[in-house]
């Protein structure tokens, strides 16, 4: 069965890819090259012994897809990783953004609907509870204004899926994550960011190797036990599975709803000192780190109840946050040797 993968290439989308060539599906995978590498096809290699299909689309260029639909028009799914994600970013080129993660998100949906099995997993985020009330969070909490354009993109791409599979065959699970760290177990693959860091991993990984002098910790006044902020951070290896299980419910025609909604996250928060602790412990390295003022916009608390994804999916996390870390850390020793 032939699956198309978009944003393949990426952090998560190549994880995905694995796990979906390890269950036997055939991965065709779109990528523009802009956040990622073509040599992350030979990681994938590497793990699986498999190269998947690959096709350089940017799908802001309707006609390419048109055409990308005509040739694989026997696929059984999208996966749809493919958009920008950096908050800051996205406050500064608010209509990059929506033409990267919405115009992209319409003209697959239109291919989707002229396909027998019109199956779609969405890449959604935590992002759209924005500060829950309550914690752990549950797939029904309600969705709060959006602080940035990216996380206003993630909203509208729920809302425009949900508005399109009422009326038409297509059927979707949206999938919200939470801090998606970690990499493959063999280094094979990771994540790559461009330029500077946004997120506490790899900088953490970077400060360590002595890319990066300290990492700044975000303000250590929030309400929480030792004033750092809290998330719920998830190996990207679990995260991937999910998506296979996700399209595997799909292709059963398990799902319940046309749309359904599940939380990826392990469960437990952590602060950012905690994560800090924690790497040092599995790397042996001191980390040189500085508490400053809080960053614009961060939230204080955010970790999922997982009892949806756990009994209705059939999925839990497996892995713990000192594997996520050591595996990160593993990759980011591997990729600057
Ligand atoms: C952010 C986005 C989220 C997006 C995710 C992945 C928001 C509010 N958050 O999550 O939507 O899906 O990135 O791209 O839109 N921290 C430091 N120092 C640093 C970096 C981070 O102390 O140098 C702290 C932050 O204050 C935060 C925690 O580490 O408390 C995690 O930050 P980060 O990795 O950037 O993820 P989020 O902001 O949770």
């Amino acid at each position: 069965m032939k699956v198309v993968v978009t944003g393949g290439l990426g952090f998560i989308g190549s994880h995905t890819v694995v796990e979906l060539q390890n269950e036997g599906f055939e991965v065709v995978i779109i990528d523009n090259l802009s956040n990622a590498s073509e040599k992350v096809l030979d990681g994938i290699y590497n793990i699986t012994g498999q190269k998947p299909l690959f096709e350089k689309i940017d799908l802001r260029e309707k006609s390419a897809v048109q055409h990308f639909f005509k040739k694989y028009h026997d696929v059984v799914g999208i996966i749809h990783f493919a958009a920008s994600k950096a908050v800051g970013e996205s406050v500064e080129n608010p209509l990059l953004y929506y033409e990267n993660n919405i115009n992209t998100l319409v003209y697959l949906l239109q291919e989707l609907t002229a396909l027998p099995q019109a199956n779609f997993i969405f890449s959604s985020s935590c992002t759209v509870y924005g500060q829950a009330e309550k914690m752990p969070i549950t797939e029904d909490a309600s969705v709060q204004p959006a602080m940035s354009p990216y996380g206003n993109t993630k909203q509208i791409g729920e809302e425009i899926i949900r508005d399109t599979a009422k009326v038409t065959n297509v059927n979707a699970v949206l999938l919200r994550y939470f801090n998606p760290i970690g990499a493959h177990a063999s280094a094979e693959i990771g994540e790559l960011p461009l330029g500077v860091p946004q997120n506490l991993v790899p900088f953490i990984t970077q400060t360590a190797m002595g890319l990066r002098e300290k990492l700044s910790v975000f303000g250590n006044d929030y309400p929480t036990p030792d004033g750092t902020c809290i998330r719920d951070y998830i190996h990207v290896v679990d995260l991937a599975k999910a998506h296979v299980i996700a399209l595997q419910r799909l292709l059963n025609e398990q799902n319940v709803e046309k749309v359904e909604t599940f939380n990826l996250g392990t469960g437990t928060g952590s602060s950012v000192l905690e994560v800090i602790h924690a790497f040092e412990k599995v790397s042996g390295q001191k980390l040189n780190y500085q508490i400053v003022g809080r960053r614009e916009g961060d939230i204080t608390s955010a970790y999922a109840s997982t009892n949806k994804a756990n009994t209705v999916l059939g999925w839990k996390a497996q892995l713990s946050l000192e594997e996520a870390l050591a595996s990160a850390w593993k990759w980011e020793q591997k990729i600057r040797s």
